[in-house]
């Protein structure tokens, strides 16, 4: 058994032995120094090289412990040349698919289990509640419920049918928790939440996904009442490992270990602060080197006992026991790279994830163009005669935005298996060129620059007189641009304007300041509108965008958030009419950057929620998506109106495909709880399912909703059902004037 070979092994480890392997170093950094003097357990970050050179030295080492390799695989493979990148998980989000979502995690554990890589730094469970965070697209948006559904599923994906099995990788939880409460959107600022608020939002997804057998949790940088997370008992030990009986293993974020020391300045030295990550359970710490003296020198010291390094230890060793790696060390091979990585298999995947994840903001008909076209079975659609298409706009053809952050040189890759250029990467220009009918012709206009590379704003010298390095800065106007993508569109039949951010913008450490439209995209559009033709806009973007009157005004809008290699294609097949647009919003768009936060589970009984300048209703809402056909809900009916706490509560509803087109509609299930004894919100989802409904079709569903689901938080801290009458709210979004509504008492 695993425990009984953990026990031998650790009774043969020296104390150095044993507090290297808790121990993750970056390989960028060289992995000699890291395997022979540090007895490093662990490496991030590791060319397919770097592993196999790790793994011969380890070999070579005392007791030839086999490393965990860890990467950041969140949306498909982040640095493997040809790999298959998917929508971003925000994007994923958008498809409201559970299936689809671990479909997508299964195949990138295929991907990445080839190249030597065991352990992916995914999913990211952080709730999104200030838009200008760098983070947003790494979330499945601003809903706890649909993120504990599409996390649990990814676990489920990546970790597939158990750890022996070599296709198999380890999930992990990031980040734990609380990470996204940041102050002004600012990355990993101190995150300022009650106990209580953490537990009525934040912490639900993160026990979702410990139930559903997660093997690690990322604990995030932040502190929490002053206590960084690294070192936080109530959070680690009173509810992670108490609480939900967590039994699986902590990796710090980058350095928290250090960041104690030099950054927040928690500790004086290694020794303390590695010591008390140690007792707060962190069993993996990532990058911090000094850990290795520090926590020796604690042991020495007697703030610190091999007792509690032993517990760390024993963890770490049990996955690589688990995930067999002391048989099979799962080195990069390449005969299953080969085979798996960018195959045609996943390239269908991506394309199907991709499809799904666009969203129809609005459409006052011009879409699909010319009335819509048919697919002729060779790749191009077949149309109504000549036609000219202007796809104008600064994000119509950059690869690298529409690949979104974690993407590495993927952005970059000219590869494909028959070793034709680039034709891995479909930008909406491609898309179109590629789809339109043969006798269609597609102009181009970039239209705008959103940044250019220039002098730091805040001056040109460090004060040691250094010049700093340059640094990315919004575009300055450049009216020739507008020109041309105004000439474009004035020649054209139909004009697709494709705006948003940039890969600069987008990641940790990159929270923006605004909302708005970065560069001359604004000049751009209102130029493009004032031509008078039907516009388009497609926002290719990290998160949703301030968009200005001249985009909401505009004949419609497609939100594509970052849409993968194959984005470009599935955003020219919607426009054209070849899919249906099925996507949802999994986060709701603001009118104004000063109007966070604006997800709408905000806690009810605020009065003067209502700027005097502004609205606070957001310019698009959670759940929010058009189809090309129009689905009606009538004749919500409870078929159990009063229900004991232990109970189900059943209701009916009826759908109707009244358009021509088919539809795939995304039945949303709200619960309001009317009276409770805190301030709460004010609907929360609870379910959700989606329904296929060919032109004219009606369908009746069951909805089936267990009351242990209508929980709150009380004063106390405790999630219980508080009896009493709630209402129940079905539609097609969380805007009230879309929903349905149905009233349950749940007894006393
Ligand atoms: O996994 C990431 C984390 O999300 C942010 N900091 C760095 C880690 C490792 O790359």
């Amino acid at each position: 058994p695993v425990a009984d070979r953990v026990s031998d092994l650790l009774g043969r480890m020296t104390l150095p032995e044993k507090v290297g392997q808790m121990l993750q170093l970056n390989a960028k950094e060289g992995v000699r120094h890291l395997v022979e003097e540090l007895h490093a357990g662990s490496i991030l970050h590791a060319s397919p090289e770097r592993v196999l050179e790790a793994a011969a030295l380890t070999e070579k080492t005392r007791l030839r412990i086999p490393l965990l390799v860890a990467e950041d695989c969140i949306h498909g493979h982040s640095f493997w040349e040809g790999a298959t990148i998917y929508p971003t998980q925000l994007g994923m989000a958008a498809t409201w698919d559970t299936d689809l979502v671990e479909r997508i995690a299964r195949a990138t554990a295929v991907e990445v289990a080839a190249t030597g890589v065991h352990w992916t730094f995914s999913p990211v469970l952080c709730i999104t509640r200030d838009l200008r965070w760098g983070r947003v697209s790494e979330t499945f948006g601003e809903d706890p419920h649909l993120i504990g559904e599409l996390a649990s599923a990814m676990v489920r994906g990546y970790q597939g049918e158990g750890l022996s099995d070599p296709t198999a990788i380890l999930a992990c939880a990031k980040h734990f928790a609380g990470y996204s409460e940041t102050q002004g959107g600012r990355d990993a600022s101190e995150a300022d939440i009650s106990r209580r608020k953490l537990r009525s939002w934040f912490l639900p997804p993160f026990e979702r996904v410990a139930k559903e057998g997660c093997r690690t949790f990322m604990l995030g940088y932040q502190s929490m009442d002053g206590v960084p997370i690294t070192v936080n008992d109530w959070l680690l030990g009173e509810v992670l490992r108490g609480e939900w009986g967590y039994t699986g293993t902590l990796v710090t974020d980058w350095d928290n270990v250090g960041r104690m020391v030099w950054e927040q300045k928690i500790y004086a030295d290694y020794a303390q602060a590695s010591a008390a990550a140690v007792r707060a359970g962190n069993d993996m710490v990532m990058t911090t080197s000094k850990f290795f003296d520090g926590a020796q020198e604690a042991v020495a010291e007697g703030t610190l006992t091999e007792a509690e390094i032993d517990a760390a230890v024993r963890r770490i060793l049990t996955l690589k026991f688990e995930l067999g790696l002391f048989e099979n060390p799962r080195h990069p091979d390449s005969a299953r790279q080969a085979e798996f990585i960018g195959s045609a298999e996943h390239a269908a995947l991506n394309l199907e994830a991709a499809r799904r994840s666009l969203v129809l903001l609005t459409n006052d008909g011009t879409l699909p163009l010319a009335g819509g076209l048919e697919a002729s079975g060779e790749g191009r659609a077949t149309g109504p005669g000549p036609r000219t298409v202007a796809v104008v706009g600064p994000n119509a053809d950059d690869a690298q935005t529409q690949l979104g952050d974690w993407a590495g040189s993927s952005g970059q890759a000219d590869w494909l298996p028959d070793g034709q250029p680039r034709a891995m990467i479909r930008t909406v220009l491609d898309g179109f060129r590629d789809t339109v009918p043969a006798d269609w012709t597609v102009t181009y206009a970039p239209g705008a620059r959103i940044l250019d590379v220039g002098p730091d704003p805040e001056g040109e010298f460090f004060p040691d007189g250094q010049p700093r390095p340059e640094v990315v800065v919004p575009a300055a106007p450049d009216p020739a641009l507008i020109g041309e993508a105004v000439a474009a569109a004035e020649a054209a039949d139909h004009v697709v304007a494709v705006v948003g951010d940039r890969i600069e913008l987008i990641g940790e450490g990159k929270s923006t300041a605004t909302l708005e439209l970065v560069g001359d995209q604004v000049a751009l559009l209102d130029a493009l509108a004032a031509t008078g033709k039907p516009l388009v806009v497609v926002v290719i973007s990290s998160k949703p965008l301030v968009l200005p009157p001249s985009a909401l005004g505009a004949a419609a809008i497609v939100y594509a958030a970052n849409p993968g290699m194959l984005g470009g294609m599935a955003v020219a097949e919607l426009l054209l009419g070849l899919i249906e647009p099925t996507g949802r919003l999994p986060l709701s768009f603001a009118r104004h950057a000063g109007q966070q936060p604006t997800y709408y589970n905000q806690v009810r009984g605020q009065h003067g929620t209502r700027y005097a300048d502004l609205t606070q209703s957001p310019a698009f809402a959670f759940g929010e998506g058009l189809s090309y056909t129009t689905v009606e809900y009538t004749e919500l009916e409870l078929l159990t109106a009063v229900v004991e706490p232990a109970e189900t509560v059943r209701a009916r509803v009826t759908l109707t495909n009244s358009g021509a087109r088919p539809a795939l509609e995304t039945l949303q299930v709200y619960v309001s709880d009317t009276v409770t004894s805190v301030t709460w919100a004010e609907k929360e989802l609870k379910a959700y399912e989606q329904v296929a409904l060919a032109p004219g079709e009606s369908r009746q569903v069951v909805i089936e909703l267990p009351v242990s689901a209508c929980t709150l938080v009380d004063a106390q801290g405790r999630r219980v059902v508080e009896p009493g009458r709630f209402e129940l709210l079905v539609g097609p979004s969380s805007r009230d004037e879309a929903l349905l509504r149905a009233e349950f008492t749940v007894k006393g």
